[in-house]
């Protein structure tokens, strides 16, 4: 019993002996093989670091190769802008202070003329306007995302400013007013830069506009108050975050009479039968859907007094003192100023009373005549084709947008 006791438990320790053995074996194989695991491992990193190194190093290279290239490049387009500005004819004055800025599109609008084109934007909202971006400038990529904006700004040229071409001469013989006329202090001046007078050192204009709808490489736009005909500089998007300021303050001058709205308008009798007969005319090239949406339109314009103040002063006066609304230096300006200033065609001789004087509004070529008396009730009279063209391009029309429109 004892002895067979025994064996069995030398047969226990031999096996334990064993397994003792063939652990340490395994340890050891498996230390080794870690560590050489390990010894690979480390080369592969440290050639990989090395890697990450000299990659970075070439990295350095070329963004210092590219910021001195930049340099060099910056150096040649200023010495390039100075050969070109120096090339110019010294007539013309340009040096380094001109700049590459040529517009990239045209506005055509439903106001045919400057008379009648709102003040202000926003102020008619149906004033439509199909903006058209010149392609070889613009790609209509350029646009993408516009459309998810509501409004956007817009710079432009003042390109029917009839004292343009004097802004090339040397600004001593240009004759540019430091003070202009505002019609709303009766005559009385302000300082150029208090104003937004169309007659600038640089004739451009920044408005704001609703963006309708975008259609390859053009924008709908309303609420406008551009002329048809309008270069194009840039347009951005409107953030009400940054551009509405709650506390921004207006000097008093402007409160008096901003905005003139009407007592009231209404319409001949002939005149809803005379805008079916131009609308057969009109209609192909027009931005609204119909005579109703047309007639809208005319009531949207006319319910601000269009007139200069002189205008709605001395209605007897307004053919023989032409005077322009927003601008005016000095009154020798007057005569260069009359085409945009000149409400009234026709007009009894010796009329004293407003309602006997007929004024006229050209919006997408057709004439439409009114009265207005003292009380600022408006009365539409005719509406006609006139000899001013509407000159916007065909597909600037209703049936073009009509599937964009809401
Ligand atoms: C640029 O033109 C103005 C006036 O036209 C002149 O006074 C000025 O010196 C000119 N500048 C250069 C750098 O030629
Ligand atoms: C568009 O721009 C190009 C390049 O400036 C010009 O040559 C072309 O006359 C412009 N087209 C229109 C329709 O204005
Ligand atoms: C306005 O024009 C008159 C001459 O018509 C001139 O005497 C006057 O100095 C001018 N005023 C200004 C501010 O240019």
């Amino acid at each position: 019993m004892h002895e067979k006791k025994w064996v069995i438990g030398t047969e226990v320790m031999r096996g334990n002996i064993w397994e003792t053995q063939w652990l340490t074996v395994s340890i050891t194989v498996t230390v080794t093989a870690i560590s050489i695991s390990a010894y690979v491992l480390k080369r592969k990193w440290n050639h990989l670091n090395s890697k990450i190194e000299e990659l970075e190093a070439s990295l350095k290279s070329c963004s210092d190769k590219c910021a001195s290239e930049r340099q060099g490049r910056i150096r040649a387009q200023l010495a390039l802008r100075k050969q070109v500005t120096q090339s110019q004819p010294k007539s013309q004055n340009l040096n380094l202070t001109s700049y590459p800025m040529i517009p990239i599109g045209v506005v055509h609008s439903c106001f045919s003329t400057r008379n009648g084109t709102p003040r202000q934007p926003l102020l008619v909202p149906l004033a439509r306007a199909c903006l058209v971006f010149n392609t070889t400038r613009v790609p209509p990529a350029s646009l993408e995302g516009l459309a998810e904006y509501s409004h956007c700004w817009i710079l432009y040229v003042f390109h029917l400013n009839t004292d343009l071409e004097k802004l090339w001469k040397h600004p001593s013989k240009s004759g540019f007013k430091a003070k202009v006329r505002v019609p709303r202090l009766k005559g009385g001046r302000k300082g150029l830069f208090a104003t937004r007078s169309p007659h600038r050192p640089c004739p451009i204009g920044l408005t704001v506009a609703k963006v309708e709808a975008v259609l390859g490489n053009m924008i709908l736009l309303s609420g406008v108050d551009l002329v048809d005909g309008t270069p194009v500089l840039d347009i951005k998007p409107y953030l009400p975050y940054c551009d509405s300021i709650q506390e921004a303050a207006v000097p008093n001058w402007l409160m008096e009479d901003n905005l003139l709205s009407v007592a009231s308008i209404s319409f001949s009798d002939h005149f809803t039968s005379a805008l079916e007969d131009c609308w057969i005319m009109a209609e192909k090239k027009s931005l609204y859907a119909s005579t109703s949406e047309f007639q809208s339109l005319i009531k949207q314009v006319l319910s601000w007094d269009i007139r200069s103040l002189s205008q709605r002063n001395r209605p007897h006066d307004t053919l023989l003192k032409k005077e322009n609304d927003e601008l005016l230096g000095n009154t020798s300006d007057v005569d260069e100023h009359q085409e945009e200033t000149t409400l009234v065609r026709e007009r009894e001789q010796n009329a004293l009373n407003s309602n006997e004087i007929i004024y006229h509004l050209i919006l997408e070529g057709l004439d439409v005549s009114y009265r207005i008396d003292h009380d600022g009730y408006v009365i539409v009279e005719k509406i006609s084709t006139s000899d001013v063209q509407d000159n916007k391009p065909n597909f600037c029309n209703y049936l073009t947008w009509k599937d964009k429109m809401q």
